[in-house]
């Protein structure tokens, strides 16, 4: 099993930045790449900030915070991950997007090194079948947000090594996750049953059947559900939760997994969730 020292994650929004935090908190070298230098900016400054909270509540010590904030290393230049031992992928939820940028990695990083992909829903096969390496091609995802929830489903592409996948387990444990395995199938698990319970709720403000209040508090207290299926839809990203109901709907050829409407509607309308500030709700601070 390969040794990791050094983890570079792509893509700096919610889910690439807690990644980043995890794996330097963790003690490894990381470097965060983003597309958008803005976003690349926001991400240094949100992880030190994380960190600095975790110290002044007493969770990690002065010395180990400052260690973390230095094992940061934020790169608008893809070829800085010429080194890294793993990358984790955590861009847009974008079959196309996601393999261009396989293939780009393929070619940038060292032979040895595993290519981790954040998806939700996307086929791990295909990804892999846009590099030269398909047996170090592996699903590894995180729960959002990726510091504070304790699991990681990782999924073997067809061709995924042994090897491989003990390595990722290993490290998925070293940031303290619980994992769980699932085969190459659209949505995983937790996606496969989440994001339709999600698309119903819509659907039900949709037709009218009640107030989005009513729908999140008749789960929340009916089910014993931490946040309500709009609320977490809201927390999730709608544009995030809208591709992967067209991942689910391509691949499972169902029509029940046809994203409602009104998803679609909002999605269209810029209205993404906390993120940019409204989506099914309204946020004052994002
Ligand atoms: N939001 C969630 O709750 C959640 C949970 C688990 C997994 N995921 C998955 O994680 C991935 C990222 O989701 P997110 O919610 O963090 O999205 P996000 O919109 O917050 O962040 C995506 C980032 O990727 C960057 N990006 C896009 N294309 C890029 C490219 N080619 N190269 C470099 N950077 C690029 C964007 O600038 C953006 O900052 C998706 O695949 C999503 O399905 C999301």
């Amino acid at each position: 099993m390969a040794e990791i020292r050094s983890v570079g994650v792509v893509g700096g929004g919610q889910m690439g930045s807690g990644i980043a935090q995890l794996a330097a908190v963790s003690g490894l070298e990381v470097w965060l790449h983003d597309s958008d230098s803005t976003v690349l900016s926001k991400a240094r400054e949100s992880i030190s900030s994380r960190i600095q909270s975790i110290v002044s509540k007493g969770l990690l010590s002065k010395e180990k915070g400052a260690e973390a904030v230095r094992n940061l290393k934020c790169s608008s230049n893809l070829e800085d991950f010429r080194s890294v031992d793993i990358v984790i992928e955590a861009i847009v939820e974008s079959e196309e997007v996601k393999k261009k940028l396989f293939g780009q990695l393929d070619n940038i990083v060292k032979g040895s090194a595993i290519l981790a992909s954040n998806t939700s829903s996307i086929s791990i096969t295909r990804l892999a079948s846009a590099t030269s390496r398909p047996s170090q091609v592996i699903g590894m995802h995180f729960m959002n947000p990726p510091p504070v929830m304790k699991l990681v489903e990782i999924i073997r592409g067809a061709d995924t090594s042994d090897d491989t996948f003990s390595t990722t387990k290993f490290l998925a444990e070293r940031f303290g996750k619980m994992i769980v395995c699932s085969q190459d199938f659209p949505g995983f698990i937790v996606n496969r049953i989440l994001m339709p319970m999600i698309n119903e709720a819509f659907h039900a403000l949709y037709t009218g059947v009640a107030t989005k209040e009513d729908i999140d508090a008749g789960m929340k207290l009916g089910t014993n559900h931490p946040m309500g299926p709009l609320e977490l839809a809201d927390h999730i990203g709608l544009d995030v939760c809208f591709s992967i109901m067209k991942v689910l709907h391509a691949g499972l050829g169902d029509s029940k997994y046809a994203p409602c409407p009104l998803l679609v509607q909002y999605v269209d309308a810029g209205r993404l969730g906390r993120k940019k500030g409204v989506g099914v709700y309204k946020y004052s601070k994002i």
